[in-house]
């Protein structure tokens, strides 16, 4: 089925806005997307009708809570595939890690244990195991953005106690071939964490037949709300793991001679959980079904290959990531310009872009230059905006070349 674009657009009333009088060309996607009117309106009818703590009460506000809470988790766990005692609710993706970090890693580390990523990692799946203490050593990138998957392999060790990839880069767009890497890594005793932040509105997911140890995500990436997201793990692991946060909710009993823990997921979540969160993820996620998946691809394919034409044919604009099978992402360098001017240039001809190391600074280092202009792109997208773009980028050559 094709997607009918003005009414996939119709739905998300910000792209209504226009930016120094130019309409709005939104492409930092990759950044956060922007929210459909069917998430709005479910958080809207969840503070107006439901709101309440959950399972703290028996009255008929908090027991509409805990149906809804609970609800989006059955939600979310189906959508990627898995069971919902797997599923727990984090912060977003960073959060995620960094439980893994503390809960899973930190405590069987060894001096010179490593874990092994790839080049093109984000911050988050870099720093929160360098601060559990691990060594932290990256498989190459190649010139077109794809992963050494050779040089990886030959860095599977004994010292290897964890591979985390990215599945989809934010910075390049390579999508990892993450399904070998965990036949690969489990072969070795190996356990893999894949870093799903951009996964979820550019690919199909099935996490308990890709096998995967442990996999995050953020819902505000895939049309959902901020400060909201998750970590899926094998129920063995989240078993074996302790708790990292101490609090209401985490509790089987407490006394001030020790305590014991919830079930799993609850032993994982503290605290006042982001009730509106789940269940705006999981408005968004049955948007993203309402659309169907593989009409979003499709429709995201067709823009990809249209948006590397037309850059391709832009002398002096060099697009760095163009590995098969990429997502539309475009991270850009222009000859003679700061990517900071490119990027203000291009808010004025109303293209919102990001600008900077998108946190991939070794990625950048491994490239040789210092920060890109990057467009991503998402289902309401359409040939226009690559078009408004290009037109924006031809216009900031004239004023800064
Ligand atoms: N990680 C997000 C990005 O790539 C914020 O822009």
């Amino acid at each position: 089925m094709s997607l009918d674009l003005a009414s996939i657009r119709a739905q998300f009333p910000i792209l209504a806005e226009t930016v120094h009088g130019k309409r709005l060309a939104y492409l930092d996607n990759a950044a956060t997307t922007q929210k459909p009117l069917a998430v709005l309106d479910r958080i809207d009818r969840y503070y107006r009708h439901e709101n309440a703590n959950v399972h703290r009460a028996v009255h008929l506000l908090a027991e509409r809570a805990t149906k809804a809470y609970e609800g989006a988790r059955d939600r979310i766990a189906s959508f990627v595939g898995a069971d919902r005692e797997e599923i727990v609710f984090t912060r977003g993706t960073t959060e995620a890690i960094n439980l893994v970090a503390r809960s899973y890693l930190q405590p069987m580390l060894q001096p010179g244990d490593e874990v092994l990523l790839t080049g093109m990692e984000h911050h988050s799946n870099i720093v929160p195991w360098q601060l559990a203490g691990a060594k932290t050593v990256a498989a190459p990138v190649r010139d077109d953005g794809s992963l050494d998957l050779d040089a990886w392999r030959a860095m599977l060790n004994p010292r290897t106690r964890l591979v985390a990839v990215v599945q989809v880069s934010n910075a390049l767009g390579t999508v990892n071939p993450v399904a070998e890497m965990i036949e690969i890594a489990h072969a070795a005793g190996v356990p893999v964490l894949v870093d799903g932040a951009q996964s979820l509105a550019h690919l199909k997911l099935d996490l308990h037949a890709l096998d995967v140890d442990f996999f995050t995500t953020s819902a505000h990436k895939a049309f959902g709300p901020t400060g909201f997201g998750m970590l899926y793990a094998k129920r063995e692991h989240l078993e074996a793991m302790p708790p990292w946060h101490g609090g209401g909710d985490m509790i089987e009993t407490v006394a001030f001679e020790g305590s014991t823990w919830n079930e799993i997921p609850y032993k994982f979540e503290a605290g006042t959980p982001d009730m509106a969160g789940a269940i705006g993820f999981a408005a968004a996620l049955d948007w993203i079904d309402g659309v169907g998946l593989d009409t979003l691809i499709a429709h995201e394919v067709d823009l990809t290959a249209y948006a590397t034409e037309q850059l391709a044919g832009l002398p002096g604009i060099r697009v760095i990531g163009t590995a098969p099978g990429k997502v539309g992402v475009f991270s850009m360098v222009m000859d003679g310009a700061h990517p900071h001017d490119l990027g203000t240039l291009l808010s004025e001809s109303g293209v919102a872009v990001r600008t900077g190391h998108h946190c991939t600074m070794p990625l950048w280092q491994r490239f040789g230059v210092p920060a890109t202009a990057r467009a991503s792109l998402a289902v309401y997208n359409g040939h226009d905006d690559i078009d408004q773009l290009v037109s924006g980028l031809k216009t900031a050559q004239r004023l800064l070349g």
